[in-house]
């Protein structure tokens, strides 16, 4: 942490994201995600800040008990378990580089011979989708007792609706996962894949439950409400690094420019940011830039970081 002023009294933080969250909301630009009737009906006005300190304390504003659809930031809790399973054999078949393109695209994918460029965009979610049907008799299950291990079984459920809108609706995404299965990067059956990748990104959660659920990663791999270790220190690093070059998408560079922090998120308005040994900041509000990220919730966070001098460059 560097610059800026460092307030960690309580009092001072919530006045703090009682200020932002009243600044954010007066936001008007940026558009609900339409690609599923499901995230389309989703109202824009909602607005949800949290900040969670590895003093255990849970700060926030808005709507942060109400679950949204966390979509790609279910990238991250994917990947822990992979990494947790497969260990560095992953980095043969998922590139650790970002990719510079949308999310969702697939020019890159054919170039690089069906090895997608990082675990943060679809082609690389659907991969490590794959290792986690290839390795686990019930994926689902076992993303899904992970993450309540992390933040409490009421706090994360699965949308059942927005999984099948997303099975109807995913033409680009079973085209990244047939183009790599042409290359032999994928494993199982294609269908069991996407099935696993649009069933974790129907997961919804709150902002209080994923500040806790992923303050791990700024605490050197162990929780700091349940005092377990999650991952060793190192593969918390390494999660936050690809958080950090790949985890806005290709907007991941403004990120760095004007926040600092590693970070993830989610089309339908979530964003996580880790501050190392300090936190975890948390926001959510539906309407999403161009790249796909909130309009309000990069605004929040970023007023936060800088106001508490949190960036890590
Ligand atoms: O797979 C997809 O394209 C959607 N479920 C969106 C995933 C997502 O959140 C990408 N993000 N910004």
């Amino acid at each position: 942490m560097s610059g800026g002023q460092q307030i960690n009294a309580p009092d001072n933080l919530e006045s703090l994201l009682k200020r932002v969250h009243e600044q954010a909301q007066k936001l008007s630009e940026g558009v609900v995600a339409n690609y599923i009737p499901a995230l389309a009906e989703v109202n824009p006005d909602q607005c949800a800040l949290t900040v969670a300190t590895l003093d255990g304390q849970i700060t926030s504003q808005g709507d942060s008990q109400t679950q949204f659809s966390i979509q790609s930031i279910s990238k991250v809790f994917g990947l822990m378990l992979a990494m947790e399973r497969v260990g560095d054999d992953l980095w043969q078949r998922v590139q650790m580089e970002p990719s510079g393109q949308p999310f969702n695209s697939i020019v890159q994918l054919e170039w690089e011979k069906g090895i997608p460029r990082n675990p943060m965009i679809n082609a690389g979610a659907i991969l490590v989708s794959d290792v986690l049907v290839s390795h686990y008799s019930a994926s689902k299950s076992a993303v899904l007792s992970m993450v309540r291990n992390l933040c409490g079984d009421d706090h994360v459920q699965a949308d059942n609706r927005v999984h099948q809108s997303e099975l109807e609706h995913g033409s680009r995404n079973s085209a990244l996962a047939y183009l790599m299965k042409s290359f032999g990067n994928i494993e199982a059956d294609v269908t069991e894949v996407l099935d696993h990748y649009f069933w974790q990104c129907s997961l919804t959660m709150s902002t209080e439950g994923l500040a806790r659920s992923l303050a791990f990663l700024a605490n050197r791999g162990t929780c700091p409400f349940s005092g377990k270790r999650i991952t060793s220190h190192r593969e918390a690093q390494r999660i936050n690094a690809l958080m950090s070059t790949s985890g806005m998408y290709d907007q991941s560079g403004h990120f760095a420019f004007t926040v600092g922090l590693p970070a993830k998120s989610g089309v339908g308005g979530g964003i996580v940011a880790i501050v190392p040994d300090y936190g975890v900041i948390a926001a959510w509000s539906p309407p999403l830039n161009s790249y796909g990220n909130s309009v309000r919730g990069m605004e929040m966070i970023r007023k936060v970081a800088t106001e508490l001098g949190l960036s890590v460059y």
